[in-house]
């Protein structure tokens, strides 16, 4: 069984259309990302444990839900972090752990320069954030690193993916469910996706002149 599962609704094929014009100034960006976020999330959080929990309402008493695990989301700098509140507004109790990561240029391999997380004590699920899976590099180093913190269960939320990169991932990392958006076809000599957004940190950040 695959897991990959690449969110079909209408509103974010609107927005994506919106995401990818490269007329599309910063602004207007970080916005349709906090939506794409939202709704990716939505669908990459449909298994999470709930656990019951009684609730006096003005009318009587109930039981109704509460969450039941410890769940982690985990941004990969920069451009994670541009999705990063709309998450923390479906689940206000989720613990943040920034992992940064940029690909070297030239390589287009991973190179970590941050990473924070504490020694043992892993939360239930952690949730990779990131907006780009290209060639799938990035999202790899971060799995190792959640793997050695001990977490259980692993997912990863993403605007746009490359078909090679989700192959790639699948292949390292089997129990990873990935929850994107798109996946489009294919990665140009410089390892973007195409046809892509660009850079989606240069964008969220309007560093793109710089
Ligand atoms: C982008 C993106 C991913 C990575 C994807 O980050 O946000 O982290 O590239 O590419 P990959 O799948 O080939 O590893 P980038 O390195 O541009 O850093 P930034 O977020 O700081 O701009
Ligand atoms: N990172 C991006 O921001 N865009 C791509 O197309 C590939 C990697």
């Amino acid at each position: 069984m695959s897991n990959l599962f690449e969110v079909k609704h209408p509103l974010i094929d609107c927005h994506l259309t919106k995401l990818r014009d490269a007329e599309t100034g910063s602004d207007e960006f970080r916005q349709l990302v906090r939506r794409l976020a939202t709704l990716v999330a939505y669908e990459a959080t449909k298994d999470l444990k709930i656990d019951p929990q009684t609730v006096v309402t003005p009318l009587t008493e109930m039981v109704g839900s509460r969450l039941g695990e410890r769940v982690g989301l985990v941004p990969i700098l920069r451009a994670g972090l541009g999705m990063i509140d709309p998450i923390l507004d479906l689940i206000p109790t989720a613990e943040v752990w920034h992992l940064g990561l940029y690909r070297d240029e030239a390589t287009a391999q991973p190179v970590e320069y941050y990473s924070k997380l504490p020694p043992g004590n892993p939360v239930d699920t952690a949730l990779i954030v990131d907006p780009m899976l290209a060639t799938g590099g990035s999202a790899m180093a971060a799995l190792e690193t959640l793997k050695k913190w001990g977490v259980k269960r692993t997912k990863i939320a993403s605007l746009l993916a490359s078909r090679e990169g989700i192959d790639a991932l699948q292949k390292e990392f089997p129990e990873t469910q990935i929850y994107v958006c798109r996946v489009d076809p294919i990665l140009n000599d410089k390892k973007y996706i195409v046809p892509g957004l660009g850079d989606a940190g240069d964008r969220i950040f309007n560093t793109l002149k710089s």
